[in-house]
């Protein structure tokens, strides 16, 4: 299991309570991003569904239609299946959502999972790949930089002291990865939300317990924490704290005939 996912196994009621009420826009423009598209049979397949928020508006949306979540941690998975219990034509796998099969998906929609990925292009080539003709992708997912200030920026800021740097490069190939299975990009958009936190130290304290920092944490150890923390405090506002980061939006189509055998680069 990657050192991202296993960093949600043990802080899915944190995840929950504290990140899925607040990143609910982005869920939404996901899901409508397919909500009203004639789709070929098939299911609609959600990698990365952690605790499944796409679920409610897909099961709207798309009565009858079957839905599975992917996800690789255990923790986020049976709080996934908790989620779609109610419902025959949900079902959540456990396991690497990196490769997807392929023409098995009428819709893939897929929110914050891709940037956790270990190859984030070659995994969107699959999710296109797993298009059957005429499936739709959406997919939302944080980019390299979300805002100029707030705390999603001061964050990025301490972290980037302190680890080797990140490779951002694969964002340049999300869009070639698509055109070159023959998909139309109908939008490629960074939708940007409000968001606010009660104050700087409960947004630190979910951040590294429930949210993106908790495998850095886990690995640091509480020193490195704390001293994280506390540069962290001394940058930030007092009181109640809003921001308006943006992530990345990507819709596309596939086309309505399969692209000829052996078609499109690897
Ligand atoms: C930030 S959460 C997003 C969950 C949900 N889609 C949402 O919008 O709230 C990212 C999820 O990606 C999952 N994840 C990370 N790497 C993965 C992989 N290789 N395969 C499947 N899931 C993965 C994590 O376990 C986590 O549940």
């Amino acid at each position: 299991m990657s050192a991202q996912a296993r960093g949600w196994a043990g802080e899915v009621d944190g995840y929950e309570a504290y990140y899925v009420p607040r990143f609910a826009p982005w869920v939404a423009a996901a899901t409508e991003a397919v909500a009203g598209a004639e789709l070929p049979d098939g299911p609609v397949l959600v990698p990365c569904c952690g605790t499944f928020p796409e679920l409610d508006a897909l099961v709207t949306t798309m009565p009858g239609r079957e839905l599975r979540g992917v996800d690789l941690s255990p923790g986020m998975v049976r709080r996934a299946r908790e989620r779609g219990a109610a419902h025959a034509q949900v079902s959540v796998v456990e396991g690497d959502a990196s490769t997807l099969e392929p023409q098995s998906a009428a819709a893939v929609v897929s929110v914050f999972g891709l940037q956790q990925l270990p190859e984030p292009d070659a995994a969107l080539r699959s999710w296109a790949e797993a298009l059957r003709p005429g499936g739709r992708l959406a997919v939302v997912f944080w980019p390299a930089v979300t805002e100029d200030d707030g705390p999603f920026a001061i964050a990025s800021e301490l972290v980037r002291r302190h680890v080797p740097p990140h490779d951002w490069s694969w964002q340049e190939r999300l869009v070639p990865a698509l055109t070159a299975q023959g998909l139309t990009v109908d939008r490629d958009e960074e939708p940007s939300y409000p968001i606010s936190h009660p104050d700087a130290a409960e947004f630190f304290d979910a951040y590294t317990r429930s949210g993106p920092m908790r495998s850095l944490a886990d690995a640091r150890g509480a020193e490195f924490v704390a001293g994280l923390r506390r540069e962290f405090l001394a940058r930030a506002p007092q009181g109640r704290w809003e921001h308006r980061p943006h992530a990345r939006l990507i819709v596309a189509r596939a086309p309505v005939s399969s692209p000829p055998s052996g078609a499109g680069p690897r």
